[in-house]
């Protein structure tokens, strides 16, 4: 299975495997850091948020699980070690030590629009060389656009709730 989910492939494939792992750590950094962002945020529409983290904790998970099968598809290994996803995250993960509502979204904003900005380079690489790759980051990308949507107009909501409170 790997040689052939090579053979169709017309570019670096080691490149793109070691590309694909980053994106993979970023969806488990992501993934955890909505998980415990959920169990520990505070404050205003605290539910609302609540509720929206952890449907984003479940897609960032599934991202995981596409970017992890088209890595074993092209004959890679996907990163075996949670040590390794900081040494090679684009994104990074950004600890919730602050609990409220409106810091945690700020971090998760920032890890999306993160993610954004590398399935959209990742778009441009596989386009001409990769089709099957580039259309699980299509996919991929969508969701992203919408997670930080979601969480941009949750923190709308919280400034105008905050602003008429005054
Ligand atoms: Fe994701
Ligand atoms: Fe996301």
């Amino acid at each position: 299975m790997g040689q052939k989910g090579r053979a169709i492939v017309r570019m670096d494939v080691d490149e793109l495997i070691g590309l694909l792992n980053k994106a993979l750590a970023d969806e488990w950094l992501a993934y955890y850091q909505y998980w415990i962002g959920a169990k520990v945020v505070k404050g205003p529409m605290k539910d609302a948020v609540i509720a929206e983290l952890n449907l984003h904790a479940t897609e960032e998970l599934a991202h995981a699980e596409l970017i992890s099968a088209r890595i074993i598809q092209l004959g890679g290994t996907p990163v075996l070690s949670p040590e390794e996803w900081f040494r090679i995250s684009n994104c990074g993960y950004d600890k919730p030590e602050d609990p409220y509502v409106e810091e945690i979204l700020n971090q998760n904003i920032k890890g999306e629009q993160c993610a954004i900005k590398i399935y959209s380079g990742l778009l441009d690489i596989t386009r001409e060389g990769d089709p099957v790759t580039y259309n699980i980051i299509l996919q991929i990308l969508s969701q992203e656009v919408e997670h930080e949507e979601d969480l941009s107009s949750l923190k709308e909501d919280l400034d105008l709730m905050l602003s008429r409170r005054k």
